[in-house]
C-alpha cells in the first residue's frame, strides 16, 4: 500500500501531460511525477496522491540523469511555458510525440496493428516559428533568482515578452526567444528601448487604461519578408513614424512592412479592429510548394512554414489523387490545403466557419490563378443543411478534414460519412480527438484506418500534428 508523503524511487519512461512524467514502479504500479524531467532519469519523489491504480508524486531529487538530456538553450527554460521539452534530445522528443499519437489511437480509439510511419521531424529546431506574439504588461514576472535580490536594471512595472504560465497578469521580460525568428528578437529589444525611452504607457488589464498592448512579428521564410505589427489602444501617427525609424535602425532592409493595429477591447488578444499601415504594403507573402500566400496582420497561417509544407505533402500523398476527384476540404481555414492539392484533382470545396478566412481563401486561390476551388462559409455543426448545394457540387471522392483541437462535432462526422467518400484524410493537432473521431469513423463499419503519419511542427513543445488515412473497407490497400 502506498501512502501520501511516502518517498519513492523511479526511472521515467514517458513524458505525460502538463509537467508530468510517467514511470512504472517494480511492482507494476503507475506513477506520474511532476517536475521538469527527462525520459531515462532516475529520481526520488514524494507521493501527494495515492489511488488504487496510480500515484501522483512531486520530484525531489535527481539520482541519475538520463543520457537523453541535453543543455536547454533558453535562459528562462522551466519558467516560460513555451518549450517544455528543450532539455531532451530532439530525436527522443520526436519518438515521444509519435508514441503519444500511437497511445491515443490504441487506448482511446481502440485500434490495433496501427501502421505508424516514421515521424517527420523538423530540420530547423530553433528559430522555426514564422509568427511570434509578444505581450506587454505593467507587472513584470520576477524570476526565482531575483525574488530576494531585486534587480536595478529592470523596472517591475514594465515587461515585454511572454506571459508566465497560469499568470495572465504577469509577463516575463525577455531579451530573446530561441524559437522565434532572429529578427523578432531585434524587434523585441528595439521596441522595449523605444517604449522605455519615450515613457510609453502599457495597457492595464484591471484599469483598461494604457497604450501598448501586443507586439507581433511575422516572417515569410521563403521570401524573407518581415512584418512588425504593434497593437495599441489608439493611433499616434507621429510616434509610429519615430518607432519606424528605430525599427529601420535595428533591422535595416529586413523590415518590409510595419502596421499599427488598434484595439479598444477589454482583453489582451493581439487583434485590431482598425489597422494603420505605417510602412510597406501591410502584408507579407509566403510560399508553400508552388503556391504563394498573402499574410496580413490578422490572417491565419500555419506557424512553421517548412513543416506546413511537409504536412500538406503528406495530405496530398494520402489522398492519392489522380486528377478526376471531387475533394471536400473541411475546416479549410484560409484554403491552403485546398490550393496545395488543387492541381491533382478535378475540384475542391473548402468549408470554414470564419468569414475573413473564407475571404482570404478566395484571394489566395485567385492570386495563384486557381479556378477549381470553391469556398463556402458554414458552421460544420450544420453540415447537413448544405445537402442540396453539395449534391449539385458533386459528392466527394475524398474528404480532407482538419478540425480545431477539440476535433469534429459528432454530427459533422455523421454527415461526412453519409457522403461516403472513398477516402478520409484526417489532419489533427490533438491525438486524443483524432482517436475519438477515428473510432467513430471506423465503428460505422464502413472504414478502416490505413496509416498514420506524425509531423512535428513545434520542436521542444509537446504538440504534434498527425495525418491519418481512412479508407472504405472495400477499397484496395494503399
Ligand atoms: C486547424 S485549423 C485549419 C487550418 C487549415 N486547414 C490550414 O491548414 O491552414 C481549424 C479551422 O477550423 C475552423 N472551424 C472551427 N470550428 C468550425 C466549425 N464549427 N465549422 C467550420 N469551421 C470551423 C477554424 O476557424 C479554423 O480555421
Amino acid at each position: 500500500m502506498y501512502q501520501k508523503g511516502q518517498t519513492i524511487i523511479a526511472t521515467l519512461s514517458d513524458l505525460a501531460e502538463d509537467d508530468k512524467c510517467y514511470a512504472k514502479l517494480p511492482d507494476g504500479m503507475s506513477v506520474f511525477i511532476r517536475g521538469t524531467l527527462a525520459i531515462g532519469d532516475t529520481v526520488e519523489a514524494t507521493i501527494y496522491k495515492a489511488k488504487k491504480s496510480y500515484l501522483e508524486a512531486q520530484f525531489t531529487k535527481l539520482l541519475s540523469p538520463s543520457p537523453l538530456r541535453t543543455e536547454p538553450k533558453c535562459e528562462v527554460f522551466g519558467i516560460c511555458g513555451g518549450c517544455k521539452w528543450q532539455h531532451l534530445d530532439y530525436h527522443a522528443q520526436l519518438q515521444q510525440k509519435n508514441k503519444h499519437v500511437l497511445d491515443a489511437l490504441t487506448h482511446i480509439g481502440g485500434f490495433g496493428n496501427i501502421q505508424m510511419l516514421e515521424p517527420i521531424g523538423a530540420t530547423a529546431i530553433y528559430h522555426y516559428r514564422n509568427k511570434v506574439d509578444f505581450s506587454l504588461s505593467t507587472s513584470r514576472y520576477l524570476l526565482p533568482n531575483e525574488r530576494n535580490a531585486p534587480r536595478s536594471d529592470k523596472r517591475n512595472d514594465f515587461a515585454l515578452g511572454f506571459h508566465a504560465p497560469q499568470r495572465y497578469d504577469k509577463v516575463i521580460d525577455l531579451e530573446q526567444c530561441h524559437i522565434a525568428p532572429e529578427e523578432a528578437n531585434l524587434v523585441l529589444n528595439a521596441v522595449r528601448t523605444f517604449a522605455l525611452n519615450h515613457n510609453l504607457s502599457i495597457y492595464d488589464t484591471r484599469t483598461h487604461n494604457g497604450f501598448l498592448r501586443n507586439l507581433v512579428v511575422r516572417k515569410a521564410f521563403r521570401t524573407k519578408q518581415l512584418m512588425v505589427n504593434l497593437v495599441t489602444s489608439w493611433h499616434d501617427a507621429s510616434l509610429m513614424n519615430q518607432l519606424l525609424t528605430a525599427l529601420h535602425n535595428a533591422l535595416g532592409t529586413s523590415l518590409t512592412t510595419f502596421v499599427n493595429n488598434i484595439s479598444t477591447k477589454k482583453n489582451t488578444v493581439a487583434f485590431g479592429e482598425e489597422e494603420f499601415v505605417i510602412f510597406g504594403s501591410g502584408f507579407i507573402t509566403e510560399r508553400l510548394g508552388d503556391y504563394h500566400f498573402k499574410i496580413s496582420a490578422n490572417s491565419f497561417f500555419q506557424t512553421n512554414s517548412e513543416q506546413a509544407e511537409r504536412l500538406y505533402e503528406t495530405v496530398r500523398d494520402f489522398a492519392g489523387l489522380s486528377g478526376n476527384e471531387t475533394v471536400y476540404d473541411l475546416y479549410c481555414g484560409t484554403g491552403s490545403i485546398s490550393i496545395f492539392i488543387s492541381k491533382q484533382c478535378q475540384k475542391v470545396l473548402g468549408i470554414e466557419l470564419v468569414d475573413s478566412a473564407i475571404r482570404d481563401a478566395i484571394t489566395n486561390a485567385t492570386d495563384n490563378s486557381i479556378t477549381n476551388c470553391t469556398f463556402r462559409q458554414l458552421d460544420l455543426m450544420k453540415f447537413e443543411t448544405l445537402r442540396n448545394e453539395l449534391e449539385s457540387f458533386g459528392m466527394p471522392d475524398v474528404v480532407i478534414t482538419d478540425p480545431p483541437r477539440a476535433g469534429m462535432h459528432p454530427k459533422a462526422v455523421q454527415t461526412m460519412m453519409q457522403f461516403a467518400p472513398k477516402k478520409i484524410v484526417y489532419v489533427s493537432c490533438n491525438p486524443a480527438s483524432l482517436a475519438r473521431d477515428g473510432k467513430m469513423i471506423c465503428d460505422s463499419g464502413m472504414y478502416r484506418l490505413v496509416k498514420v503519419q506524425a509531423v512535428d511542427m513545434f520542436p521542444h513543445t509537446n504538440h504534434i500534428e498527425s495525418v491519418a488515412l481512412f479508407e472504405t473497407i472495400n477499397s484496395e490497400t494503399t
